[in-house]
């Protein structure tokens, strides 16, 4: 805590000894007031010492309230507080300082004491072997990761290479990987305690809701989330060149190690499921759980068959996302020659009215959907599949965790960028032609939403953060300069509505094994 100068201190403890009766009355006492230098208590040295003691009491004050001071002035939270945006990529950022409640009451010492009861962990016997494919014996059929959690190793596959020779994930790769990195994360205790050390702010909310996404899975597999120590970076646009790093050469030094939301075919970034599984709130967005919001998709995309579906596609967005992809498609609206009705979503409106028209479960209407890229990947990916519509995907540069479970003919139609209005068309045109098959890609499309359950989400997080903790060669170690994160911390330092979203995602203890990973 703050320390007090020793001086100051005994000052003032001297001062509340003294019997404040005592001390008051001596002004009162007319006899020997004027001079009574040789008394016990002579007037004028207590009123120096009160004047003293006063004085102290007002530097202690003074004393406590800068220390308190540099304390708010120097706290980090994961809403962004005291920290820069990112310098790769800045957004409008009022630092600040946080709240009173946020710096103190928040505070991880506070925040974060260990409840009086703590369930108790399932024994871990099988935790080392959550990775292998052999199912145990007795313990009946285990579920099969979809396929898409292969990707894993492609991910993971520089690090793997070098593991051998030059020791996988080394310190030193993540040093370098700071350099792009918003924070890191370490997890430690077996899986129990886990350290943020916050470099940059991210936009939004995204770095508590990735925290918190981190806790969930700790508290669905308690005790058997490795102990890993990443470095991450919350914000779009991969950054680890494959040409600039090797291109996959064995010889190379391996890559800087950077989790982020997104990945290319020509990037070394790792992939990780984003916020918006547990809630996307903004003033413009109000985007439910996943869980939440695939069911209530679901339920809206029922109400519509396919044959009463408009045999159109559509599209309904944000175009100003500096995506000259989406500006492009603007100049497709035209349903008689492109088949297409593209619409501009007025966030601005769509809150103003309370969402009614932005509900992503009334627009399950039409037969084709289309999904164009924002800014880099974009998070509706997930909703437009749920709608059970034949998907149009434009193209898409950049991958996230489950998007390499995409096929294209299988579960989604590709659209190429080159004469984008026309691939539409031909695409609408063919679902038209052959409505029975455009129906089933549709579902495949649905179905592969309907798999990727919280459940898959998880066990994504849970392979593949033993798969990276397998390659390191070392022992996570949170830095001094890092803060823990617990449920209670991000709980309190959330706002309404996120709260709301963060309690509605909690997960809870796994009663299945994670899925098996078959490479
Ligand atoms: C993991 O599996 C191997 C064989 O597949 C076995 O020898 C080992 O004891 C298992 N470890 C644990 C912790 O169950
Ligand atoms: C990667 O770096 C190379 C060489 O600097 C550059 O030509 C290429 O455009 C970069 N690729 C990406 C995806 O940024
Ligand atoms: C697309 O066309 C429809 C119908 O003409 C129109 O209502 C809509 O506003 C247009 N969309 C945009 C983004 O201009
Ligand atoms: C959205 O609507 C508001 C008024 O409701 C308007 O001021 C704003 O310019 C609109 N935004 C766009 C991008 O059209």
């Amino acid at each position: 805590m703050w320390e007090l100068p020793p001086l100051l201190l005994s000052t003032r403890l001297q001062f509340l000894r003294r019997p404040a009766a005592r001390t008051c009355m001596a002004g009162y006492v007319p006899a020997e007031g004027g001079r009574g230098r040789g008394a016990r208590y002579p007037p004028l040295s207590a009123l120096v010492v009160s004047a003293i003691a006063a004085f102290s009491a007002v530097i202690v004050l003074a004393v406590v309230h800068s220390a308190y001071d540099a304390t708010v002035s120097r706290t980090r939270t994961l809403l962004g507080h005291n920290l820069e945006p990112t310098p790769w990529h800045p957004f409008p950022h009022a630092k600040g300082r946080p709240p009173a409640r946020a710096a103190l009451r928040c505070a991880p010492s506070v925040a974060c004491l260990p409840p009086l009861a703590r369930p108790r962990p399932p024994p871990p016997a099988d935790a080392a072997n959550a990775s292998s494919s052999a199912a145990p014996p007795g313990i009946g059929k285990r579920r099969q990761c979809p396929a898409y959690f292969a990707a894993i190793r492609r991910d993971l596959a520089p690090w793997r290479r070098a593991a051998g020779s030059r020791g996988g994930v080394t310190r030193a790769l993540l040093d370098e990987a700071r350099r792009r990195a918003s924070m890191r994360v370490t997890i430690t205790g077996g899986g129990r305690r886990l350290h943020v050390d916050l470099y940059y702010a991210c936009v939004q909310s995204r770095a508590l809701f990735t925290v918190w996404s981190l806790l969930q899975l700790m508290r669905r597999y308690p005790g058997r989330v490795p102990d890993v120590d990443l470095m991450f970076d919350c914000m779009d646009k991969p950054a680890v060149n494959r040409t600039e790093h090797g291109n996959g050469d064995p010889a190379a030094p391996p890559p800087p190690p950077l989790f982020r939301y997104c990945t290319t075919r020509d990037h070394f970034d790792i992939p990780f499921p984003d916020w918006s599984f547990w809630g996307w709130y903004l003033p413009e967005t109000n985007i439910e759980p996943w869980s939440r919001e695939f069911k209530s998709i679901k339920a809206g995309a029922k109400a519509t068959k396919w044959v009463d579906r408009v045999p159109t596609a559509y599209w309904k967005g944000n175009p100003d996302v500096a995506s000259p992809l989406r500006v492009a498609l603007l100049g497709c609206n035209d349903t008689g020659l492109w088949r297409a009705e593209i619409m501009r979503q007025n966030w601005t409106d769509e809150a103003k009215a309370g969402y009614q028209h932005s509900k992503l479960s009334s627009q399950c209407t039409h037969r084709y959907k289309i999904y164009a890229e924002g800014f880099a990947w974009s998070v509706s990916l997930k909703y437009i599949l749920s709608c059970g519509s034949m998907a149009l995907l434009i193209d898409p540069q950049y991958e996230d965790f489950f998007s390499r479970g995409l096929d294209p003919r299988v579960n989604y139609w590709p659209v190429s960028r080159v004469g984008m209005c026309e691939s539409i068309r031909d695409a609408v045109d063919w679902g038209n032609a052959n409505s029975a098959e455009a129906e089933r890609v549709g579902r495949r499309g649905q179905r592969l939403m309907q798999d990727l359950r919280m459940a898959a989400v998880y066990d994504y997080m849970l392979h593949l953060l033993t798969e990276y903790a397998a390659l390191m060669d070392f022992r996570p170690v949170p830095p001094p300069t890092a803060q823990e994160a617990c449920e209670g911390s991000v709980l309190c330092l959330a706002d309404d509505k996120q709260r709301r979203f963060l309690e509605a995602s909690a997960a809870e203890p796994a009663v299945d094994e994670p899925c098996v990973l078959k490479w």
